[in-house]
């Protein structure tokens, strides 16, 4: 029964899909999750700003967050990430007016990728790729991320007040941050 199940996940590791491990180079980057478009869909945010200035635009950006699959699961089971979670945030610009469509917005092109990472230690780190997918160093934790993340994230630094499915959980499991 061991070996069935040992086999099963270096299968699914050969496949390219499912859980991809945290993978850092020599230089401490973070590599770059190639496979991430094969995890687990959180939300699709619509012109999501977060500052008060800022302004509605006629083709708001669209953002798609995604998870680690292992991470996604004992999220469900517990109400907390564990160590080793990637979150990719995809932005992509908003269209309209294409092909069949009338009055409803789509998304284009990529314009930007951004991840969360829990170490192997606990903390937190965010990694910019920008449009290119090349192995990043962490950003710096003086940057506006970490303190808007800690501050407003409803669960453990990330935005569960923003993913539906996930919010349900985090309440039933009493991990929910009211306040955020
Ligand atoms: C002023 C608040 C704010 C700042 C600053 C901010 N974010 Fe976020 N971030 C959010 C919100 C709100 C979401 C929820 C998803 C959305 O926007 O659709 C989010 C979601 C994310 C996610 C998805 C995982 C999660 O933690 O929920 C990533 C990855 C991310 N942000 C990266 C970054 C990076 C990298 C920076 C800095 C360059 C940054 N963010 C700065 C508010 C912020």
């Amino acid at each position: 029964m061991l070996s069935l199940v040992t086999v099963g996940t270096s299968l699914a590791g050969r496949m390219g899909g499912g859980d991809e491990p945290l993978q850092f180079t020599g230089k401490g980057e973070l590599v770059f999750p190639e496979h991430y478009r094969e995890w687990v869909w959180l939300t699709s945010g619509l012109g999501m700003s977060y500052t008060p200035t800022a302004q509605e635009s006629a083709d708001p950006r669209f953002d798609n967050v995604f998870v680690s699959p292992a991470a996604y699961r004992a999220f469900v089971a517990t109400g907390t990430w564990p160590n080793g979670t990637v979150f990719v945030l995809e932005i992509r610009s908003g269209q309209h007016k294409g092909s069949i469509n009338q009055t409803g917005h789509y998304q284009g092109e990529l314009l930007d990728i951004e991840t969360h990472v829990k170490k192997a230690d606990g903390t937190w780190a965010f990694y910019g790729f920008g449009n290119e997918h090349k192995a990043a160093h962490a950003i710096g934790h003086d940057a506006a991320c970490y303190s808007c993340h800690e501050q407003h994230g409803a669960v453990d630094t990330t935005f569960v007040q923003f993913y539906p499915t996930l919010q349900k959980v985090a309440h039933e499991k009493g991990t929910y941050k009211e306040k955020n």
